[in-house]
């Protein structure tokens, strides 16, 4: 089986140097499957790598002769012109570039589907925790009425460092020295990366439309140990997460730090473990969890999805069918959804709780709780569809506010 490599760099190398072990190769003899990689393309050549030897080449020709692509490469082009090349060649392609797939997926699951092919990405989505492919056989849980995670473990690390004391800064410090962030991290802490996942989610749930860039995002800037703090006074934390309500009327979606009361299950997760709850249309709720990224992690599920693509299996490479049924959802995703809220207000002159609570009422978004908390106040609200909470921090922005309003998680 020749495996053509698109990106020689982390998981490049660690999918290699796994291959490599006596208890993958003995995996691999017993799928049938015998790997050779015959080239991996990469900028610079003379760059130090420590992962086996493969011919490295900087010139992307030649995947359309192997038996399978594997792309590493990351980011969107050139990595759609080579996959779209090896597919239409009827290549099958294993991609683990969630930019790639949560950007063009839908175009090219249907090349892959004309041409016969597989097009499979298993580790795009928690790239340790094989599910996805579960999903795209399985309509009927893939259509869930609620998707919730914590699908960036960068800021889920640099979230909890914050709640112990660190400043933001002092979190993504500590997170790039221990490998889990990238010196640039902009695509974590601003929410474009999780974005790209609950993407990937929503096309599996048949919302083939969703695209990324559509979410409410709110980046963690935000974040600081007053307001964790304040959030454990309310009986909550914050999390860095994902949501998307596909219950119309209240259907929306939010990317980025929401309270979560202590009571439920994602309150409890440290450090940078990954989780996606589904609430399926039954009204049950499923959980999957593990590492959300690592070489090693990302690896495993890559030589999977090799196996898969090499024996003709595939993999989640068809959404469920759906599409089209779920535009009216699709089109709710782009704003937040009806929720209760945790709302902190900042004014120059330190406010009365009292007051703000009935400037709340007023507004049609009462308080369930509320408390002056270093400087702020902060009010734990009722459920409110967006457009009243929007109306509310507006009145206080009017006022001279700064207002911070993050969705708080049932
Ligand atoms: N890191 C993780 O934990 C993780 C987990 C899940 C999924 N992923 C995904 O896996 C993919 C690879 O990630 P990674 O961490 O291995 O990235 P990486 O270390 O930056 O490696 C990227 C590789 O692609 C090559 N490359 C990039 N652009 C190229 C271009 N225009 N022409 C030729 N070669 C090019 C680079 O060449 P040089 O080496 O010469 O620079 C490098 O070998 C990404 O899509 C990422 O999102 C990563």
């Amino acid at each position: 089986m020749n495996v053509a490599l698109l990106g020689y760099g982390r998981i490049g190398q660690a999918v290699v140097a796994l291959a490599a072990r006596p208890d993958v190769r003995a995996c691999l003899r017993r799928a049938r499957v015998d790997v050779r990689w015959v080239s991996a393309l990469v900028r610079d050549l003379d760059r130090p790598r420590t992962g086996p030897p493969v011919p490295l080449t900087t010139i992307a020709s030649g995947t359309v002769d192997a038996d399978v692509v594997v792309e590493l490469l990351g980011g969107a082009e050139p990595a759609r012109s080579l996959v779209q090349a090896a597919l239409r060649a009827r290549v099958p392609v294993v991609t683990a570039n969630k930019t790639l797939v949560a950007r063009h997926g839908a175009e090219l699951r249907a090349l892959a589907a004309r041409q016969r092919t597989a097009f499979v990405y298993e580790a795009a989505v928690l790239a340790g925790v094989p599910f996805l492919g579960s999903l795209a056989r399985r309509p009927v849980i893939a259509s869930a009425r609620r998707f919730t995670g914590i699908l960036n473990g960068t800021s889920h690390f640099v979230t909890t460092a914050v709640e112990r004391g660190a400043t933001l800064a002092g979190a993504l410090d500590r997170a790039r020295t221990l490998g889990y962030a990238e010196p640039d991290s902009t695509a974590d802490t601003s929410g474009r990366d999780a974005a790209e996942k609950l993407a990937i989610l929503l096309h599996a749930g048949g919302c083939e439309h969703a695209a990324p860039d559509d979410f409410p995002r709110l980046p963690l800037d935000v974040l600081n140990h007053d307001l964790i703090s304040g959030a454990r006074r309310l009986g909550g934390t914050i999390k860095p997460v994902v949501v998307a309500d596909l219950d119309l009327p209240h259907a929306g979606a939010w990317v980025g730090p929401a309270f979560v009361p202590t009571d439920h299950p994602l309150a409890h997760l440290d450090g940078v473990t990954n989780v996606l709850q589904l609430t399926t249309i039954a009204g049950g709720v499923v959980t999957f969890t593990g590492p959300g990224a690592g070489p090693d992690a990302t690896a495993l599920t890559v030589i999977d999805d090799v196996i898969e693509a090499a024996t003709g299996r595939g993999g989640p490479r068809a959404s469920c069918g759906f599409s089209g049924a779920r535009t009216d959802v699709t089109r709710a995703l782009r704003t937040p959804p009806t929720a209760g809220w945790l709302l902190e207000i900042r004014h120059e002159r330190e406010r009365d709780p009292r007051a703000v609570a009935r400037q709340l009422s007023a507004i049609s978004v009462p308080p369930l709780q509320i408390c002056a908390h270093a400087g702020a106040v902060l009010a734990r609200t009722i459920p409110a569809p967006w457009k009243v909470v929007e109306h509310a921090l507006q009145a206080f922005r009017a006022q001279g506010s700064t207002v911070v309003a993050l969705p708080c998680l049932v």
